[in-house]
Formats: C-alpha cells, sequence, structure tokens
C-alpha cells in the first residue's frame, strides 16, 4: 500500500499525527451500487481436511443487521475470519462492494478499507479511562504516550463525544475502563470499533456474560449503528436474537442451511432438528 509509512513513524510530531492517524473510510469508496456490500461465493475452508466451511454464500446488503447462527463449530468464526483475511480460503470469493477482493488483502489493508471486528474478549486498557480509550482506538500509532500526547483537534473530540453518545458512556468518561461493568466495557470495545469508521461490523457472541438489562441495551446500540453501516452479529442468545428482529442466517457444517426472520428459522425443520432442537 502507498500510504503503508503513516502507521509506524509518526513519533513525537504530535501535529502530523492529528492529520494522518485516523481510520478513516472515505465515503464511496466501498462500490456498493448494486446495494450489496459482502459476498462470500463458494468459500470453503479446510484445516486437515475438514471443511469447515464449505461452498459458503454469504451476501450482506450495505446498511443491513445480520444475525447468524448455528450449533458449535458451525463455521460462524471461521466465517469472520475469511472475511476480515485472519484465515484464507481454499477456494470461492469474497469481494467487499464491486471491486475489493478481500482475498487479496491482509488483515491491516481489510482493516483499514472498512472492516472492523469486535473479539469476545475485551481489549480495553483497564488503567485508562474510557474517552482515553476511545482516543487511542482513533489513532493508528497504538503507542499510548505517542497517541495521548498529541493535542486534539475540535473534530477529533466532538468524534470522541458523538461514540461516547453512541455507545451510552458519557458520564462515564473520565472513569477508568477497568472499573466498568462487564456490559460497558463491551460497549466500549464497540465504540472503539465505531472510531475507526468501519462500514461493516462484525460482532462474535457480544451478550456473553451480560445480563439482561444489559443485552436489551445491546440490542438497541445494535440496531440504531445498523443503516449507517452493516452490521454481522454472532450470536447463540436465541431471545437476543429476537430482540434485534433482523434477518437471520443459520449455518450448519459449514454452509447455510436456512435463512429468514426469526420465525422462519426457527419454524424451519431442518434447524430445530440440528440445532434449537437440542
Ligand atoms: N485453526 C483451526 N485449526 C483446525 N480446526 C479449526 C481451526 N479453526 C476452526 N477449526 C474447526 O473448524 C470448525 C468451525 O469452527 P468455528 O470456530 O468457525 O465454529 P463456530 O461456528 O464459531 O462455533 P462456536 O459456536 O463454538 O463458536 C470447528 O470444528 C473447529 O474445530
Ligand atoms: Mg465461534
Amino acid at each position: 500500500m502507498s500510504d503503508s509509512t503513516q502507521a509506524g513513524e509518526s513519533i513525537v510530531d504530535s501535529d502530523r499525527i492529528g492529520e494522518v492517524g485516523i481510520h478513516t473510510v472515505e465515503p464511496g469508496k466501498v462500490d456498493v451500487s448494486h446495494k450489496t456490500i459482502l459476498y462470500l461465493e463458494d468459500v470453503t475452508v479446510s484445516f486437515d481436511g475438514f471443511k469447515a466451511l464449505n461452498k459458503l454464500s454469504l451476501y450482506i446488503d450495505d446498511g443491513e443487521l445480520r444475525c447468524i447462527i448455528g450449533p458449535n463449530g458451525a463455521g460462524k468464526t471461521t466465517m469472520m475470519d475469511v472475511v476480515t483475511g485472519k484465515t484464507r480460503p481454499d477456494s470461492g470469493s469474497v469481494f467487499f462492494g464491486q471491486t475489493m477482493d478481500l482475498t487479496e488483502m491482509d488483515e491491516y489493508e481489510i482493516a483499514r478499507a472498512g472492516i472492523g471486528r469486535k473479539f469476545q474478549k475485551p481489549t480495553v486498557l483497564p488503567e485508562h479511562t474510557v474517552f482515553e480509550n476511545l482516543e487511542l482506538a482513533m489513532h493508528t500509532d497504538k503507542r499510548v504516550w505517542t497517541s495521548l500526547f498529541s493535542r486534539l483537534s475540535g473534530e477529533q473530540r466532538d468524534r470522541i463525544d458523538g461514540v461516547l453518545d453512541t455507545i451510552g458512556l458519557r458520564d462515564q468518561a473520565r472513569r477508568a475502563a477497568g472499573l466498568l461493568s462487564h456490559g460497558q466495557k463491551q460497549w466500549l470495545e464497540i465504540g472503539m470499533l465505531l472510531m475507526q469508521g468501519p462500514r461493516v461490523m462484525l460482532v462474535d457472541e457480544p451478550v456473553a456474560g451480560m445480563t439482561h438489562q444489559e443485552m436489551d441495551r445491546t440490542a438497541e446500540l445494535l440496531t440504531s449503528l445498523a443503516g449507517e453501516r452493516s452490521v454481522i452479529v454472532v450470536e447463540h442468545d436465541m431471545e437476543f436474537v429476537r430482540s434485534i428482529a433482523s434477518k437471520v442466517t443459520v449455518l450448519h457444517e459449514g454452509s447455510v442451511l436456512a435463512e429468514g426472520t426469526m420465525d422462519e428459522v426457527q419454524n424451519n425443520k431442518k434447524v430445530i432438528e440440528v440445532y434449537l432442537g437440542e
């Protein structure tokens, strides 16, 4: 990539950090003229002959909120690994919009192009405040002292405030992240992802360990985030999946078993047999 030198070079030049140290996705960079933002077609991934993904085809619309469910080992996390470039498919194609072939991009390029992922395990810095965690997420240069000693522009401050409002943590902004509840940490993590301006957000099991109240707020949050960006949620908690009322895809043995509304998939014979009937 032509600008790959930007990530690691800013040491003390704080003016430049402000200029280049932000992930932004230029609007229109992802060609969504056909409404679809993510294409997986006939994607196969084998581990020692075992097909974790088996000719998986999946299409996500621009702005869509999609839930992916399925039994353990169905290939849900592997699907996210393929989209984010962590795992290379043996065959099949993976496209971001009409033009970007994700199988030819590395993890860093894919993240920069606008595909963000939230892992299950929180990566917040516990001794830093909520605000600082968001600030750090905005910078490409992850060295804490470099990022925190750069002066924030008014615009950057506004962006952080905007994300604080979105994730409902404005009144926690000055608290150390380590003091947040489990649910709040998860929201902060989502906020850190938002700081990078993704067009597609992949979220793996967001409500594991949350209280019912936290789950309700997470459902509201993820619903509110769709539209401006696409959100793909992998989750086992059926009550939660129902509450966000989006299109549901059921994966089984590495391919799509069923797709539709929650009611449709819950009444699908094959789905009951392999998953929900357990
Ligand atoms: N790096 C790897 N090496 C070998 N096998 C793997 C690897 N990653 C995944 N697998 C296998 O591929 C299959 C799909 O795993 P994956 O993690 O994608 O399932 P999942 O749908 O996310 O399951 P869960 O609901 O338990 O998270 C599993 O049988 C798993 O053991
Ligand atoms: Mg998984």
